[in-house]
This record gives structure tokens, sequence and C-alpha cells, in this order.
């Protein structure tokens, strides 16, 4: 009903977005990951589709179902997220990157899962590629949306992630105040924006903080 009762303002805008987390894996039966549920990026994919543009949806595990209208492409670590993503780059127009994309994965992958050992155990770490760096590298028309989870100096953060990554705009969350943020309904953004405007949303349901930043992406977009 939502969707029907929507104005189609984002017709013709094609739009990629990430979400989720990424699971980096040992062996077969274990990963490093994050509490992403995927929430954000979902609201993001729902509330473009119901105005109406076409939604291209990269997924980390999520619990969430996928939604009506929208092409989902499930992935698991943050290689596979980048092949996905790249992939579909020269159809974007607009790239909403929601996920929570692990900084790392193991510089070993076992393909037997690993035996217990009764000694202490050092974990080998390689870098990921950022992904959203590599967007800003070739952005061309393309509106881009970051987002930061930042605990303390957020806003410093934030920024310096926007023009780092060559974004348009950057969705700062806390991860550490009650009640919004990692697996919660509710979300408290600061909206960073490429010409220098720092909208501070109030508290709101993650669906409307997702309408907020479309109506940025509408105006990078048309403009
Ligand atoms: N991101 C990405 N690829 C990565 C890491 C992050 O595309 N390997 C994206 C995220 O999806 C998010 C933005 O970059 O939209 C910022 O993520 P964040 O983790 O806050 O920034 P990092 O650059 O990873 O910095 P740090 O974790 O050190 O704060
Ligand atoms: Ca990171």
């Amino acid at each position: 009903l939502q969707a029907f009762l929507t104005p189609k303002d984002l017709e013709g805008l094609r739009l990629l977005v990430s979400a989720g987390p990424t699971r980096e894996y040992l062996d077969p039966v274990r990963y490093l990951s994050n509490p992403s549920s995927g929430r954000m990026g979902y609201a993001v994919a729902e509330a473009a589709r119901d105005r109406g543009a076409e939604v291209v949806l990269v997924s980390g595990p999520t619990a969430l179902p996928a939604p009506w209208g929208v092409e989902v492409v499930r992935v698991e670590s943050a290689l596979e997220m980048r092949e996905a993503i790249l992939g579909r780059y020269s159809w974007a127009q607009a790239v909403v990157m929601a996920a929570a994309v692990a900084d790392y994965r193991p510089a070993e992958v076992s393909r037997e899962k690993e035996p217990k050992v009764a000694a202490e155990k050092v974990l080998r770490l390689v870098p990921n590629p950022d992904i959203l760096k590599e967007l800003g590298e070739n952005k061309g028309p393309r509106v881009l949306v970051g987002f930061a989870m930042e605990t303390g100096e957020g806003m410093a953060r934030a920024k310096e992630k926007l023009l780092r990554k060559n974004l348009d705009l950057i969705v700062l969350n806390w991860v550490n105040r009650e009640g919004v943020g990692f697996g919660s309904l509710e979300n408290e953004v600061v909206l960073l924006l490429r010409d220098g405007r720092v909208l501070e949303l109030p508290r709101m349901p993650k669906r409307q903080v997702a309408d907020r930043i479309l109506d940025l992406v509408k105006e990078f977009w048309k403009g």
C-alpha cells in the first residue's frame, strides 16, 4: 500500500545499494564478521523502489527477507561484494554503500576445518580493498553515498572519509548510543554533504532516514 501511495519522484534512477555485514572465512566453519543487521541498507532499497527507482541490492548475509521489486545479489566476503558492485557500476547512476565491509580478512584460509590446538593462536590478517574508495576514483557523473559508524570524534572522521572517498554525502551514525545503530529499528544520524552542509536529524525510524538520504540523492542526481 505504501508503495502505491508514494509519489514516483525517483522514476528513471538506477540505484545500487549495498547492505549487511561481510564474512571473512578462516576455514569452512569459522569467519570474522560484525553485527550489522542490514536494516539501514534494506530500508534505502525499499524506499527507493517505492519512489520509482530501479534498485539492485548487493547484500551480505542478513536475516531479512528479499524486498519485492528489487534485484538482490547475495554475497558473503568483501571480495565477493567488490565483484558484485564493480560489475554493476557502469549501470548505476547512484550508489548507497550501507554495507559494513570488514576491513581485514585472514591472510590464510584453510580448506579443511582447523583443529583446535591447546596453545595460544595468532591470526594474521590482510587488508580488504576499500570498495567505496575505488568507486570514488571512477565517479563520473554518479551520486555516491557512504556511511560512517563512529564512536568518538565522529564529525571530523566522517568529514575526512567524505573527502578521501570522493563522496557527495556521508551518513554518520554513532554506534555507542542506546537504541540506535546496529540492529535497531531507529537511527540518529548526521548527514555531511560535499558542499559543506551538515544536517543533524532527530532520532527516527530507519525508513524515514532512508527517505531523507534519497531526497539528497535526488537533488544531486537532478542537479
Ligand atoms: N567501505 C568500503 N570498503 C571497505 C571499507 C568500507 O566500501 N573495505 C565503505 C563502507 O561501506 C562505508 C564507508 O566505506 O560506506 C565508510 O566505512 P568505514 O568503516 O566507516 O570507513 P573505513 O574507511 O573503513 O575507516 P575505519 O574503519 O578505519 O574508520
Ligand atoms: Ca572500516
